[in-house]
């Protein structure tokens, strides 16, 4: 881990219900320990939580985000659509773009960056997923990858101001497979240097996503480049959460 914050970040995709919303108590408490003052703890449930999750966490530490938004911004006749605009009147902070799985879902690139732009602009913080497959993985293509996807997803973005960038292997999500901590440093030191030179700016938060949980997590701290985990399955039950979180500030 770097010096700096340790994100814990929980994507809880679509799971959840108002009584996944009781035992929140558990990660209330801990983080307000002073064990974990460096920790920063964002939830980011299913749209039908979010205003349950806001109300909890009022004077918490915990903050709250979304898992995607429409690529048009305000409102209009888009059926089924969630528009940044107003995940933000909600008071939501954190706005979770890119993941590999609304990838799989039709958004390319180019739509990512439109949601970028738009929640940047409503000042949300962005948490942009890039990652390889396994195809790219095996044909040695990871930081081609990485490069398009950070190209494009941050084209016309003028500052770094609220974005983190979440490493998520395709090929390690929900699988129960990691990378080996060296390509996971490579890859995070590529992401860095790659920031660094777009906005002249090198304070950017690199978390790593991927199959993270309670076994892999005394491992995967050893990572000095990084700044924190995206994490899914282990999010889901707050005891194995919190593990996690003690495993790697203790
Ligand atoms: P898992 O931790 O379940 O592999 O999911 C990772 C992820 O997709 C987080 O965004």
């Amino acid at each position: 881990m770097t010096n700096n914050n340790i994100y814990f970040v929980a994507n809880w995709k679509m799971y959840g219900n108002l009584t996944s919303l009781n035992a929140l108590n558990k990660v209330i408490n801990i983080s307000r320990s002073k064990f974990f003052k460096k920790a920063k703890f964002i939830y980011c449930p299913p749209f039908t939580l979010l205003d349950q999750f806001l109300k909890k966490t009022i004077n918490t530490k915990i903050e709250v985000g979304a898992q995607d938004c429409h690529f048009v911004n305000g409102s209009g006749p888009y059926t089924g659509m969630i528009s940044a605009n107003q995940i933000k009147k909600l008071g939501t902070k954190y706005i979770i773009l890119g993941h590999s799985e609304k990838r799989s879902d039709g958004d390319t690139n180019q739509i990512i960056n439109k949601k970028i732009l738009i929640s940047i602009k409503e000042k949300l913080k962005v948490i942009l997923c890039v990652g390889e497959t396994l195809k790219d993985k095996k044909n040695k293509k990871e930081i081609n990858v990485l490069k398009t996807q950070l190209n494009s997803c941050l084209k016309n973005l003028k500052q770094k101001k609220n974005i983190i960038i979440a490493y998520e292997p395709v090929w390690s999500i929900g699988t129960g497979r990691v990378p080996t901590n060296a390509d996971i440093y490579k890859n995070v030191k590529f992401i860095k240097n790659f920031i660094k030179k777009k906005f002249k700016n090198k304070n950017i938060v690199v978390l790593y996503g991927g199959s993270v949980n309670q076994k892999n997590i005394g491992i995967l701290k050893k990572i000095n480049n990084i700044d924190g985990f995206l994490i899914g399955g282990a999010s889901q039950n707050y005891d194995k959460f919190i593990d996690i979180v003690k495993k790697t500030i203790i």
